[in-house]
């Protein structure tokens, strides 16, 4: 391995950039150059490629967002855009390629692998919905975002009696949804892995109010109901008072916390070894707190699965 490059795809993760900072670091410590594909694997196709260098990682391990942007693209999933991004790659003789982000870019890390092109993957994703690994880059600086919030919702959802319907990011994942709930003690937690319907919502929001409960926190995934209509619906069953908060993008972004940016430095040099090694076709991830690898096709394979003991807990608590 003489060059590597990496790009970072899909949506953005809080630390991200720690990620980048690894892989370059490590290359250059291994006397391996890098090279940064900006805007995913858009920039790949396009050939918007450049060399990094120590200093161009420096002064970026706590910042939110990727230095090397991010793209989703629907050019890459054609076979004709695979070839040219491997063109790209050949014709700036890169030998291996690290691709950081969530379900659809490793998908994409895994297309080239099966082109004979040396990938590894590094899971970021501020949904966490990526199976093999117990968690991903952005998880914990988003839950931690989303636990500012509605603790700052609750204070006022306390002064003013009122109900609050909380809407969180995860198209098809309810994690941040069910960690949050769990550590905020929301009495009612709404995730597309565990469809409720409406009156058990309604039936546990009154057992609440009849046992002298004045405000109530629901938190519903954006996977799983549409917050506003959510809340109309309870203000018109109940009469309570019922007030709605879209948290939308700021859950995206922000500083990395400390285990984002601990978890995105052994990532990213994990990636960098694997490569090394002539270990292709992996995906970084990790398991009781040791950094593994596995087959880039287990992305495929392994349905990402709530977990029924968390989610059970979660509803005892909030009687
Ligand atoms: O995949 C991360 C995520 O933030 C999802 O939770 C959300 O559904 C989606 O990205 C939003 O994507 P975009 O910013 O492209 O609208």
């Amino acid at each position: 391995m003489k060059r590597i490059g990496v790009l970072t795809s899909g949506g953005d993760a809080p630390g991200m950039n720690a990620a980048i900072r690894a892989v370059v670091r490590k290359c250059i410590f291994h006397d391996i150059e890098a090279y940064g594909i900006l805007y995913g694997f858009r920039g790949l196709i396009n050939g918007d490629i450049k060399k990094l260098e120590i200093g161009s990682v420096g002064d970026i391990i706590h910042r939110g967002g990727t230095i090397l942007h991010t793209a989703r693209s629907e050019e890459f999933l054609t076979e004709a855009g695979q070839l040219q991004a491997l063109k790209q790659l050949k014709d700036h003789k890169i030998d291996g390629l690290i691709v950081i982000g969530g379900d659809g870019s490793i998908k994409g890390a895994h297309s080239l692998s099966k082109l004979d092109f040396p990938c590894v993957a590094v899971p970021a994703t501020i949904d966490n919905d990526i199976a093999p690994t117990e968690s991903s880059i952005g998880f914990d600086t988003a839950l931690n975002t989303i636990i500012e919030a509605i603790d700052k919702i609750r204070d006022t959802a306390t002064s003013h009696e009122r109900t609050y319907v909380v809407e969180v990011m995860g198209r098809d994942s309810g994690k941040l949804a069910l960690w949050s709930g769990l550590a905020d003690g929301a009495e009612s937690i709404i995730i597309p892995e565990k469809p409720k319907d409406f009156e058990s919502v309604i039936s546990r929001l009154k057992q609440g109010y009849e046992r002298g409960k004045k405000h109530s926190i629901i938190i519903v995934a954006e996977g799983a109901g549409h917050g506003f209509k959510l809340g109309k619906k309870i203000q018109e069953v109940t009469q309570l008072e019922t007030r709605v908060t879209v948290l939308g993008h700021i859950q995206r972004g922000g500083s990395p916390s400390a285990q984002d940016r601990v978890l995105a430095s052994r990532f990213g040099g994990s990636a960098v070894d694997l490569l090394r090694s002539k270990q292709f076709g992996r995906l970084v991830s990790i398991k009781c707190n040791q950094i593994v690898d596995v087959d880039l096709s287990e992305i495929i394979n392994h349905e990402q699965q709530i977990n029924d003991k968390i989610y059970k807990l979660a509803q005892e608590l909030s009687i």
